[in-house]
């Protein structure tokens, strides 16, 4: 199975129980509806592809530990989509959960999705000795003091750095995403977390990137959302030139970053395509601009 294909298949799986009829119908088509179809599940292929280089056996849990972290990316970007955030009206080219539905809906759509991440990999992985370990890293990424929950206060702050509110909002789940890979396949996650921080950071300045320089049809979503909040955006903050040399340092310090394993060479072969398309895509947004 492709992954892709893996992670859509978990998804559902995940999303089943909350499924049932007696889930109030508005509720349980938003939840649907907020996570297929997807967007470049860029972070539960991460996974995938560290628990491969780990030599993972057991796909169920890796497969499981992935769809919870996709589930609570799905969470975030609903509740950050809202008026009280960013007040956007796009996501991956749809309307986004609050328009489509309602606020009320959208705040209970984000909450019962965070819930259900958690609750399905209890179920799917409740065998596997690894299943503390990647509630524990998945709470890490997501909550206080260093999670998205905190990323996202820093908004609600007089005073931010800039690097650091990055690296809760967005690189939290991506340090999440390679240790959760290497958890899954039972090995020592902590030399992974740089991977992801340096992914993750990469990964936030090519959004900032986007978020001045794209076409809105192009990226499904709407772009000046951070000029018009006024939130942090290193575009903004440090000019155009010094973010594409942040994000080209970023990305070369990401590939030197890969742990020893036994599938390094195919892992670092993956990154660096991953990473050639981040940054074609930011580049051809910044030259078009
Ligand atoms: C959007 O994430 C939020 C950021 C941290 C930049 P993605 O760009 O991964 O969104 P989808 O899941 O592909 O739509
Ligand atoms: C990304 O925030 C991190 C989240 C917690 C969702 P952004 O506001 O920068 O992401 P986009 O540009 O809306 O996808
Ligand atoms: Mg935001
Ligand atoms: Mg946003």
């Amino acid at each position: 199975m492709d992954p892709q294909t893996r992670i859509d298949t978990a998804l559902e799986q995940a999303l089943s129980a909350a499924q049932h009829e007696d889930c109030p119908p508005r509720l349980r088509e938003s939840l649907s509806y907020a996570v297929f179809p997807g967007g470049a599940r860029v972070r539960p292929r991460l996974t995938l592809s560290v628990a491969a280089a780990c030599g993972a056996s057991n796909d169920a849990v890796v497969d499981a530990a992935a769809a919870a972290l996709e589930l609570l990316h799905c969470a975030s970007l609903v509740h950050d989509d809202m008026p009280c955030f960013d007040d956007a009206d796009k996501r991956r080219g749809k309307a986004t959960v609050h328009l489509a539905f309602d606020e009320r809906i959208a705040v209970l759509c984000g909450d019962a999705l965070i819930v259900t991440a958690f609750q399905s990999l209890a179920e799917a992985a409740a065998s596997s000795s690894a299943l503390p370990e990647l509630i524990r890293l998945l709470g890490q990424a997501v909550s206080v003091p260093r999670g998205i929950v905190a990323g996202q206060a820093w908004e609600c702050e007089p005073d931010v750095a800039l690097e650091r509110y990055q690296q809760q909002k967005t690189g939290a789940l991506f340090v999440a995403a390679t240790r959760l890979g290497a958890a899954a396949a039972g090995v020592d996650s902590a030399p992974w977390a740089r991977l992801g921080e340096r992914i993750g950071e990469a990964y936030q300045v090519a959004d900032d990137i986007l978020d001045v320089t794209a076409n809105p049809d192009e990226i499904g979503k709407p772009v000046g959302r951070d000029a018009a909040r006024l939130n942090p955006n290193s575009v903004l903050e440090m000019g155009m030139d010094a973010s594409v040399l942040r994000l080209k340092k970023l990305i070369k310090a990401a590939v030197g970053s890969i742990p020893p394993c036994p599938g390094h060479e195919a892992l670092h072969e993956t990154i660096k395509i991953e990473a050639t398309a981040l940054m074609s895509a930011a580049l051809t947004c910044h030259a078009a601009a």
